[in-house]
């Protein structure tokens, strides 16, 4: 992330992503963004499902919702939820996170203003990844 005129960019893209959520389930809404190493950003907002194991959270929408556009480049990622608390990504997001993106920063943030950045390293310590399988 350049600056934090573009920390702030992220986090608004995220905001604005996050009304768009269907979490009809949970009503807990939550969006994402992604920039991108050409300075874009890549939104996503959490997409719940009535079998509830089908739900894609916000981060992944993004990623692959970015991937999928021929995106493979991706340099810090945003997390805006409505709560005090603020919302870090589940485990299952810090896998594809990792993979997809690697040891980017990762802001937290909510609608009061609230805000905190972690790398993707402390979030995800000892990661698994695709440089296991070359031995094999
Ligand atoms: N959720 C996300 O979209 N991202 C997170 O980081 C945590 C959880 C979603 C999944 C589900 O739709 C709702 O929040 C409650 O878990």
């Amino acid at each position: 992330m350049s600056s934090e005129t573009a920390k702030a960019a992220l986090i608004s893209a995220a905001k604005e992503a996050r009304v768009r959520a269907h979490a009809p389930f949970s009503k807990f809404k939550v969006g994402a963004a992604l920039e991108t190493a050409a300075g874009e950003i890549v939104t996503g907002c959490n997409i719940e499902n009535a079998s509830y194991g089908l739900t894609l959270c916000a981060e992944r929408v993004a990623i692959f919702k970015a991937v999928s556009e021929g995106q493979r480049k991706f340099t810090a990622l945003a997390v805006a939820v409505d709560t005090d608390e603020l919302t870090p990504p589940c485990g299952a997001c810090r896998q594809i996170i990792w993979e997809f993106c690697g040891d980017i920063p990762v802001t937290m943030a909510n609608l009061a203003g609230r805000t905190e950045t972690m790398q993707m390293s402390d979030l995800l310590p000892k990661a698994f990844d695709g440089r296991f399988l070359s031995d094999s």
